[in-house]
């Protein structure tokens, strides 16, 4: 499998960076709403970043639920690891992954995957692997600015993996069929 590059440890902090201004005008719980994630879920944060959402997330989730942060970099993880703590969240979980979660099969209610796609070169990988780890009839919510709908749509539906469900300012929700 062709592996993906990760970037540099000061790409990645101007990165983080700007995803906090962008956290000021976009908050990150809309996204977690569109994405109908419920109280006691346990949810994959596929391409986890800084970890606006994955913190978002787990406010959704409560302490009944389980929150999965995955990502290439290790300075992502660190990252999610530090606000936890300083949240005071003991339900996250980090990984460290390029799409081989070695996750148990169907053993997730919902995936959340934000701005992701693109940075995967061959996308088959990591759909097949949301395909092997979702629960049966579970959620896939992507978004990726850097495509258009039908763009995103195709590359999510055309292995007959999972069918759009949701579709609302550029997020859409995927079913496992
Ligand atoms: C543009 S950032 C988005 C971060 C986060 N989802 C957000 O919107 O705040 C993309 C993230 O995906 C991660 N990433 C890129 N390729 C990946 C891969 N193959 N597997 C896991 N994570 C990956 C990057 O390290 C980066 O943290």
């Amino acid at each position: 499998m062709k592996k993906n590059k990760k970037k540099s440890n000061i790409d990645f902090r101007f990165m983080s960076f700007f995803f906090k201004i962008r956290d000021v005008f976009h908050p990150p719980i809309k996204k977690i709403i569109n994405a109908e994630i419920k109280q006691g879920e346990i949810v994959l944060d596929y391409g986890c970043g800084s970890g606006s959402y994955s913190i978002a997330a787990t406010e959704k989730i409560g302490p009944m639920g389980k929150l999965i942060a995955a990502d290439i970099h290790p300075l992502a993880l660190k990252k999610v690891r530090e606000k936890a703590k300083k949240i005071g969240y003991n339900n996250i979980e980090t990984i460290q992954t390029d799409c081989d979660t070695k996750l148990d099969d169907e053993s997730i209610d919902k995936i959340i995957c934000f701005d992701v796609l693109h940075g995967i070169s061959n996308k088959n990988n990591i759909i097949k692997e949301f395909y092997r780890v979702l629960k049966p009839n579970s959620t896939l919510s992507l978004d990726d600015h850097h495509y258009n709908e039908d763009q995103i749509i195709d590359f999510i539906t055309s292995d007959g993996l999972f069918k759009l469900a949701y579709n609302n300012d550029k997020q859409y929700n995927f079913i496992k069929i």
